[in-house]
């Protein structure tokens, strides 16, 4: 079908008035409650003039509903009117059928089976359609067009002229009902619809369809009158704003004012320049009708604000003989009874429809514009009805049904006070803000879903609060080796349907699920359930990883989310959820065992009596006591032999059946963390049988033993002789191991924190300091440049820098010797001295200088060698002394410790000496030094530790 631009509906109600001739009567006809004045109620035949384009679809529906209850009001006030139904239709290109009947109910069943067809673009040939109306219409018919177009066949002169000619000789009125428009307001193919309203005092209505019934309400009280009880007083176009007067002569029962087109107020002022208060019927925008009963005579003004075109209609109603009676017990007892020029009218009360001699009950319900019981469910009553409110509305006014704004007050809803309540049309609905759990009815804030905990913490809620909670520390354990992957036992079939919380999985099953998928039918269950996922590492926190379980040989037929947490201590803990089904238990890995314990090779870990442990394994290895293979661990004490136990087991020997020669010579440790047991030997040549040799670079030191193994305690079974040997590059300290009778002098030093530490002073012939002088007599000559090596030995020795302060010689034993000739003054080499040379000083335990021999000039046979030391902590202090600059390091809040060596003695008093470059002239002179051995080393050290 083809659809209008603008569709419009023009419903075309003729009535049989004409406008300046005021009354008309037609064959209607009301016998019955005669009241002895004119037996015949006169009301108007009806003509309905249908467009039936396509567009016409919605409107016909509604349309049809109206118009059912219209033909049935009028039928009411005129029981036994008669008239003439006449039905015309106009389509595009077709037009004209008619169809004419007396009887209502046909003439519903005519407009019932209309249908919408066809028909051209807006505008529609109204006109041609009216004409036909007309022509089959009786006089002074009442004719509405409905229509949803304008007309476009209004520029045909000859078919207008037939029209007015034809409203002239029928005086019929011609009403449009129309609900759409083609083009404006103002477009001509619209405005002939006014005029031709106007020239059979019609009306034109321009509405919407939802309003249809407010104007069938007009056109029930325009048919519902004799035909011949209207006067017009005023029917008129306006552009805007106007006031206009009009007379009335004429005792009216009513005045009524109809609009049509937008009017924003209207003043009606009666002829006692009052303003008179008329009643509304219809008070739309497009269009009014206003009632003033009793009108006084004379003139009247009516004044109305617009700002667009509209008309003003104004008739005078007078009463009809219909309603008179000589007795008011005539009227229907619920009818309303009026004294009227010495007889009374008769009138139907509100709720009750009829000619006033007989008044039956309205049904209210029956038609939705006739109550306004939108919400409720209508009850019709006799005189009115009753809306019944449905949960959620309550009575309004008006016999109204209204919503219950259960949000308005707390009194109303059942929403939790942290919640929104939200009205709804009949109901409401309560909702909690984000980040809280609840139906609305009820609102928890959950902290644990907003991370309070952190992602390290489990939140666990109690009631309305929470706690943090580690699961390192709060878990229950599983020691339940059949959740081993290895297990395929399946007797006693296992489920963990109840397993709800933090587990940590123990035991020789293992301590970690597997993380790929697991055989059907192992883990003694049927569906093994496996980690789809890698373990998080401490740093990861709490994490949520996929639980699969395998069945039906899908590795995931069911999945659950687990989550899980990297404990310290190398172990994970898991946040089981019940399985979902049975038999369904989550496996453990049996080779994450081995991360329990961090067992060797040759060791497996193992769950034994509460606590993990290495255990060898029971494969063997070696099969003779000559493929033991030792390892041997070079200390700087201290050699260290070490054997396997799992070795000495495969062997099936047990370490307390060793024997060991010279068992006083060592130290034996039998370790079960590290499952291995050694001999300790000192690093001491000759010492226990300890050999010791050097090159020019290296020490070597070797040592052989004399295992022997017992059988159950008693018999030898085997001998074992083992060579370990350790090789150190030869230094300051090695050296004097090496030598037979190092020329050395020591001191102890107590510390209270640090432990016990020694410092040797010590003489070396080369800049190496690997070749002490030893012996008890040395040559020396004088001007043999000596090297002098002075080091700490201690529990931890590099924990500390030895500095030497002060060295310096004297030809007396005593430190205070007034004559002092100094080597290092304040950490620094002699400046006086060129021939002083400080290889190492505060860099390590160690420090070195190198001088020229030399004797004291005068009657001294000897030279004590001093040196003031002190230790200095690596860990807070620089201690390198800076010799660069002007001024050498302030060291003299350091408590310092003297070590001393000597005497060097000249070997021949007589010979002549070599005085110290300071203290003698006479260089070049050679003598031979005697060193001895008994050294007067005083280390008068006070050792500081490192806390000032
Ligand atoms: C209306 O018409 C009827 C019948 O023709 C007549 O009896 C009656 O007087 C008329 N009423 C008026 C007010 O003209
Ligand atoms: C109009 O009504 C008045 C008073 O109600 C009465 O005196 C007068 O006669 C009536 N006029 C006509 C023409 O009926
Ligand atoms: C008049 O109306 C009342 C209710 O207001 C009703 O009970 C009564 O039956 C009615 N009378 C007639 C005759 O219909
Ligand atoms: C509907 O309600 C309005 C406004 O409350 C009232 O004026 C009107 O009379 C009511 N109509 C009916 C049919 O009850
Ligand atoms: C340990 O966890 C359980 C449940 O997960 C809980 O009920 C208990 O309060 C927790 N205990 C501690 C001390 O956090």
């Amino acid at each position: 079908m083809l659809m209008h631009m603008l569709p419009a509906l023009l419903i075309l109600f003729l009535a049989s008035d004409r406008s300046h001739a005021q009354t008309s009567y037609v064959t209607g006809y009301t016998s019955k409650v005669s009241t002895g004045s004119s037996p015949s109620a006169i009301s108007s035949s009806l003509t309905y003039l249908v467009d039936t384009t396509g567009s016409m679809y919605d409107d016909l529906q509604q349309l049809k509903l109206v118009n059912n209850w219209l033909l049935d009001r009028i039928t009411a006030r005129f029981p036994y009117g008669v008239r003439q139904y006449t039905m015309v239709e106009f389509n595009d290109p077709t037009f004209g059928q008619v169809k004419v009947t007396y009887s209502m109910d046909e003439f519903k069943a005519f407009f019932n089976n209309l249908y919408a067809y066809d028909g051209g673009d807006c505008p529609e040939l109204a006109m041609n359609g009216l004409k036909v109306a007309l022509e089959n219409s009786p006089p002074k018919s009442f004719i509405l067009v409905l229509t949803d177009a304008s007309a476009k066949d209004y520029t045909n002169t000859a078919l207008l002229n037939n029209i007015y000619s034809l409203i002239n000789t029928k005086q019929s009125q011609v009403v449009f009902l129309i609900t759409g428009l083609c083009w404006g307001l103002d477009d001509p193919a619209f405005l002939i619809y006014r005029d031709i309203a106007s020239k059979s005092s019609g009306h034109v209505f321009q509405i919407g369809l939802s309003d249809l019934n407010k104007v069938f309400n007009y056109l029930d009280f325009t048919l519902s009158r004799p035909a011949n009880n209207t006067e017009r007083l005023l029917y008129r176009y306006y552009n805007g704003s106007h006031t206009d007067n009009f007379s009335i002569s004429t005792n009216y029962t009513t005045l009524l004012f109809i609009t049509d087109g937008p009017i924003t107020s209207i003043r009606i002022i009666g002829p006692d320049l009052k303003d008179s208060n008329p009643k509304a019927i219809v008070s739309e925008t497009w269009g009014s009708m206003y009632q003033v009963n009793n009108p006084a005579k004379g003139k009247w003004t009516i004044s109305v604000n617009s700002s667009s075109p509209h008309a003003i209609q104004v008739d005078g109603l007078t009463v009809t003989n219909t309603s008179l009676t000589a007795r008011c017990s005539n009227c229907h007892p619920n009818a309303t009874c009026e004294a009227y020029l010495g007889l009374f009218q008769c009138s139907c009360k509100d709720g009750y429809i009829g000619d006033g001699f007989s008044c039956l009950d309205i049904d209210e319900c029956a038609y939705s514009w006739l109550n306004n019981c939108t919400y409720g469910y209508c009850v019709n009553t006799i005189g009115s009805y009753d809306c019944v409110c449905p949960v959620g509305y309550t009575k309004g006014a008006g016999n109204t049904c209204v919503d219950i704004n259960e949000c308005s007050s707390p009194d109303l809803n059942k929403c939790h006070p942290l919640a929104t309540c939200f009205n709804n049309v009949g109901s409401y609905s309560c909702v909690c803000p984000p980040g809280v759990l609840g139906n609305g009815f009820y609102c928890e804030i959950d902290q644990c879903a907003r991370g309070v905990c952190g992602s390290n913490l489990d939140c666990i809620k109690n009631g309305g609060s929470y706690y943090c909670s580690d699961p390192c520390g709060n878990h229950t354990v599983l020691n339940e080796p059949w959740r081993s992957t290895a297990n395929a036992q399946y007797v006693d079939v296992k489920c963990d349907y109840d397993k709800v919380g933090w587990y940590r999985f123990i035991g020789n099953g293992g301590i970690r699920m597997p993380e790929s998928c697991v055989p059907m039918l192992r883990c003694n269950t049927h569906a093994p359930m496996w980690l789809d996922g890698s373990h998080p590492i401490p740093t990861d926190g709490i994490v949520s990883r996929q639980a699969c379980a395998h069945w039906s040989g899908d590795c995931c037929l069911w999945s659950s989310t687990v989550q899980i947490k990297a404990c310290p201590g190398g172990y994970h803990v898991y946040k089981l959820n019940r399985t979902q089904g049975c038999s369904l238990s989550y496996c453990t890995d049996p080779t994450s065992l081995n991360d329990a314990c961090l067992c060797t090779d040759d060791e497996e870990c193992r769950f034994v009596s509460g606590s993990y442990g290495c255990y060898c394994k029971e494969n063997r290895t070696i099969t003779a006591l000559s493929d033991l293979r030792p390892t041997v661990n070079c200390g700087t004490q201290k050699l260290k032999t070490t054997f396997r136990k799992c070795q000495l087991r495969a062997l099936k020997v047990d370490v307390k059946d060793i024997i060991l020669a010279d068992s006083s010579c060592f130290d034996v440790l039998n370790d079960n963390n590290t499952n291995t047991y050694s001999v300790l030997s000192p690093l001491q040549a000759g010492n226990c049988g300890m050999k010791l040799k050097t090159n020019s670079t290296h020490a070597f030191y070797t040592k052989s033993f004399d295992f022997t193994f017992l059988l159950n305690g008693m018999i030898i079974r085997d001998k074992l002789t083992t060579t370990s040997t350790c090789i150190y590059p030869l230094d300051m300290r090695l050296s004097l191991n090496a030598a037979l009778n190092p020329i050395i002098s020591t001191t102890y030093i107590n510390t209270t924190d640090t432990g016990n530490f020694t410092a040797h002073m010590s003489v070396y012939n080369s800049s190496s300091y690997t070749y002490p002088y030893q012996g008890v007599s040395v040559d020396i000559l004088t001007k043999t440049l000596i090297y002098i090596g002075v080091f700490l030995d201690g529990p931890d020795p590099s924990l500390y820098a030895l500095v030497l302060k002060n060295c310096y010689a004297t030809p007396s034993s005593n430190p205070d010797d007034p004559m002092k000739y100094y080597i290092i003054q304040n950490s620094c080499p002699s400046k006086r001295d060129g021939t002083v040379s400080v290889a190492e000083n505060g860099l390590s335990s160690q420090a070195k200088f190198s001088l020229q021999m030399f004797a004291f000039a005068g009657n001294y046979n000897q030279v004590y060698m001093h040196c003031e030391i002190y230790a200095c902590d690596t860990s807070t202090t620089i201690c390198a002394p800076s010799c660069s600059g002007s001024r050498a390091l302030d060291v003299t809040t350091q408590t310092t410790y003297s070590v001393k060596l000597g005497p060097f003695t000249k070997l021949d008093p007589a010979a002549a000496y070599d005085p110290a470059p300071s203290v003698a002239a006479a260089y070049g002179t050679r003598a031979s030094w005697m060193v001895t051995g008994t050294m007067l080393m005083f280390l008068s050290i006070v050792f500081v530790s490192g806390k000032q």
